[in-house]
């Protein structure tokens, strides 16, 4: 391990945007001791239909920056990021432990027993296949069905969590669930947990368990860093300081919606130190605060 990390070293998290607050939170809740570096890439929300290729390009770009915070170990809360990403942030991370989503909501629906699985995500992340080939690697005899249910990010966002529109708009994705055998659903992109009541009662003459990857990283994390000597044995309360690549106004606005709380300290951070090579000359602007 890098000379400069210790148990008093921060976590770093990351996301495409607000959505990952929700795997902040619940690592916030089994680590209350632990500092947290959390970045939202704000200018370049949402990852979820854009290529494998650039959602790579971006992970990378922050899990550099994450280490430069000389972060202990690295948590990709973003599904469509775990997909496309977890190998490239693991090769820059070296040793430094890279924990995801999709392995950790994997591990959770290999413990529900449930052997029929649904997933739904993102456009990309269910394209990409990632859910069904950890699944499939894990248990060989699980029946899967994803579905991309890309309109509940825009809703969450919105706080839309439980109107006519957002029930219309679970019944139109999640109507081929009711009976198609699935008996637990994995809530496979960031900003889903916050539909879990809405979705419970959907599914309400029928229940469905709900498989929330936030929960399970969470406890992925500590697992890992409980292996690793690296929990912080500190008394302290953990501190959360947020970075995102744009609007930190509008991040904090919504923060509270994904956190239950307010983040104490939200900066603005440009990327341009942390660029890659950029293949094809992909690049935009980023704000720089
Ligand atoms: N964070 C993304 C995920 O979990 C959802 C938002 C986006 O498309 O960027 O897949």
């Amino acid at each position: 391990m890098k000379p400069n990390i210790s148990q008093t070293s921060p976590i770093g998290i990351f996301d495409s945007g607000i959505g990952g607050l929700t795997v902040a939170r619940a690592v916030m809740n089994a680590l209350p001791n632990e500092d947290i570096i959390y970045f939202g890439d704000s200018a370049r929300v949402p990852y979820g239909i854009k290529s494998r290729e650039t959602v790579r390009n971006y992970s990378n770009q922050i899990a550099r920056f994450l280490l430069y915070k000389g972060v202990k170990m690295i948590i990709i809360a973003c599904n469509t990021a775990s997909a496309a990403a977890h190998d490239s942030v693991q090769t820059l991370a070296e040793d430094i432990p890279v924990i995801n989503v999709i392995e950790s909501g994997t591990k959770a629906a290999i413990r529900s027993g449930k052997k029929q699985i649904g997933v739904i995500g993102t456009i990309a992340t269910i394209g990409s296949g990632a859910y069904e080939t950890s699944l499939k690697s894990a248990d060989a005899s699980i029946k899967i069905k994803s579905k991309a249910c890309p309109l509940l990010v825009p809703l969450a966002e919105e706080g839309w969590l439980d109107n006519e529109v957002t029930r219309q708009t679970i019944d139109i994705y999640l109507n081929s669930f009711k009976n198609n055998g699935v008996e637990a659903l994995i809530l496979g992109c960031t900003h889903y947990p916050l539909f879990k009541e809405t979705i419970q009662e959907y599914f309400d003459d029928k229940p469905i368990e709900l498989i929330d990857s936030a929960e399970s990283v969470a406890e992925s994390a500590k697992k890992s860093l409980g292996k690793l000597e690296l929990l912080s044995y500190s008394n302290r309360q953990g501190t959360l300081t947020c970075y995102v690549s744009d609007r930190p106004q509008r991040f904090n606005e919504l923060a509270e919606r994904f956190l239950g709380r307010e983040p104490e300290n939200i900066f603005v951070e440009s990327l341009r130190d942390f660029e890659d090579e950029w293949e094809g000359g992909i690049n935009i602007p980023l704000y720089t605060g």
